[in-house]
């Protein structure tokens, strides 16, 4: 990806940082946000003045169309900082390319490269501080557009704002989870938004994971929309299983986020020597070989967690424990790539992104 660093970025810097209230050992994720936020406007038909200014609230008019239509989309990514302090991204390149999918797919106008590029230059150059070293530490970016001109009409707006804000992140273990396989509720159809990070998707599924947290379980496991015969993805994470030694994971398809984290797994998986399966899998086959011993592990992939070990699957009333393992591939695929992420292992790749 181009370092162009040509966008013309006004900044106005915060009076005061508030980082020095920051407890950095507890940090409650996503509460906290840094001193900084990019802000840009879409107006008669241009993307404009993108501005670095102090963190704090927007004022909108009620009849602002994201309130009503849910025009809404946004990217989840990381900075790292490694051992000598150097900041990185990972594949940053592939945030601004799916930020501009989901805008498509909304009726939303595409952000130029610069604007995204120079924008995370310059907001993160004055949020430094807030990355702290440490494997495992982060500094969690959240670009987001909104529809912003008023009106209660329903069709597209004509208005957008771009924005940036930041959340220090912590090394933090979660546990294995229990997913439940979904057999009701979908997140996605075919022909439908799900390949798209658009706010509505999550929307849509907090009312079934909380049904299904209170059967014990902390996600779902989204089936195809028609039968649900078919693995798709895990809460807000794509999914992997390991059947004996292959691991095995769907194809993307406009019903599934193509997942960065997942496609860096399956390369990394392969470069490893593992076995990777890219198909459709049925939920009947992971049963079966939850049943017969041969389902080793089942990982949730996303930028959040890297990986999320699976301990247990629910489906149709029967609850199926997955051992641990000794050799387990989401431990050695979860390292590998942070080794890359916090530049501690050669990146054969070229994914990382030095600021
Ligand atoms: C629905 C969904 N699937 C998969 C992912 C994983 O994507 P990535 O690896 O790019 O973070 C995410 C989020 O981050 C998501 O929201």
């Amino acid at each position: 990806m181009k370092k162009t660093l040509q966008t013309a970025i006004k900044i106005t810097k915060a009076e005061n940082s508030k980082i020095g209230q920051v407890d950095f050992e507890n940090i409650n994720f996503g509460k906290l946000f840094t001193d900084h936020m990019l802000i840009c406007d879409y107006e008669d038909g241009k993307w404009k003045n993108p501005e670095v200014v102090p963190y704090g609230p927007l004022t909108l008019d009620p009849s602002t169309r994201v309130f009503h239509y849910g025009q809404a989309v946004f990217e989840g990514m990381k900075a790292y900082k490694d051992d000598q302090g150097e900041i990185f991204l990972f594949r940053p390149d592939e945030n601004f390319h799916r930020l501009n999918k989901s805008s498509e797919r909304l009726a939303m106008p595409a952000l130029p490269e610069g604007f995204f590029m120079d924008g995370l230059h310059a907001l993160l150059e004055l949020e430094k501080e807030w990355i702290q070293p440490g494997f495992g530490n982060s500094l969690y970016i959240r670009p987001f557009v909104i529809a912003t001109e008023t009106g209660v009409q329903a069709s597209e707006a004509n208005s957008y704002r771009f924005m940036v804000i930041c959340s220090p992140a912590a090394a933090y273990y979660s546990g294995d989870v229990n997913v439940l396989v979904a057999e009701k509720f979908s997140r996605s159809a075919n022909g439908g938004t799900g390949y798209a990070k658009a706010a509505g998707n999550y929307a849509g599924q907090f009312y079934p994971t909380n049904l299904a947290k209170k059967d014990g379980y902390q996600q779902i496991i989204w089936t195809d929309a028609s039968t649900h015969e078919y693995m798709e993805e895990a809460g807000t994470m794509n999914v992997f299983f390991r059947v004996n030694d292959t691991l095995l994971t769907a194809p993307v398809s406009d019903r599934i986020l193509d997942g960065i984290t997942r496609k860096s797994l399956i390369q990394l998986a392969e470069h490893l020597g593992i076995a990777v399966e890219v198909r459709p899998i049925k939920v009947a086959e992971i049963i079966a070989a939850a049943k017969d011993g041969s389902l080793k592990e089942a990982f949730g992939a996303g930028t959040a967690a890297v990986v999320s070990p699976i301990g247990g699957l629910g489906h149709q009333g029967e609850h199926y424990t997955i051992d641990k393992q000794e050799d387990s591939y989401a431990t050695r695929l979860k390292n590998a790539l942070m080794e890359i992420q916090y530049n501690k292992n050669e990146d054969p790749f070229g994914w990382r992104y030095k600021l």
